[in-house]
């Protein structure tokens, strides 16, 4: 099969980007993880990148023109897909513009409930009966662009913010490959 040259953006731990990798590896599955952007030069993330021998580009995001690095990179490596895995940067209109191709982004609330930060806080605080992970195609719209997939699981009285984190991940990593294989599977 043939798979698409793909880029991950994060910003933290990486733990949806490791299971990318090990999803990658798998002959069947759409995609190959070509390069990995990261704007924390202290993410834990970075590790996996140099493990998988995969090439990395840290990005000062103070830097007026980080994006258009960004995009001299994407086009270096050939790359046609972006995942965004935990990258705590809003994607620009300019970025968009100019790398017409698809970005997903994973988000840890079960859009269009609770887009933007401290997800977990604001599900707890609102009592909310369930919650979940949703996989969706980045627009110039903060957590707006059309849903690919979404998982959920029940909030029972017991849960904290940590726990309802753990469970949330833990769809996360069956919900971003599913989404990835339901985009290519009509290709
Ligand atoms: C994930 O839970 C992801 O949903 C969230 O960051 C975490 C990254 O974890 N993304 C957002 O909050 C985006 N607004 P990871 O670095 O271990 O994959």
């Amino acid at each position: 099969m043939v798979k698409r040259n793909t880029c991950v953006f994060i910003s933290g731990k990486g733990t949806n980007l490791k299971n990318l990798i090990l999803k990658s590896r798998d002959y069947n599955f759409p995609i190959n993880i070509k390069l990995v952007v990261c704007n924390n030069k202290k993410a834990e993330g970075i590790k996996l990148a140099k493990i998988n021998s995969i090439p990395l580009l840290l990005v000062n995001t103070n830097k007026r023109n980080f994006e258009n690095l960004i995009i001299k990179f994407l086009k270096k490596y050939k790359i046609s897909f972006i995942c965004l895995a935990g990258y705590m940067k809003i994607i620009s209109k300019n970025f968009l513009k100019n790398f017409r191709k698809d970005i997903i982004n994973i988000h840890p609330s079960l859009l269009p409930k609770f887009k933007g930060l401290n997800t977990f806080k604001r599900v707890l605080k609102n009592n909310e009966k369930k919650t979940g992970c949703t996989v969706h195609f980045v627009n110039e719209k903060l957590d707006g662009g059309k849903i690919i997939v979404r998982k959920s699981f029940s909030i029972n009285k017991k849960d904290t913010e940590l726990l309802i984190k753990n469970k949330t991940q833990k769809l996360e990593y069956i919900a971003f490959p599913e989404a990835i294989v339901k985009i290519f599977r009509n290709y």
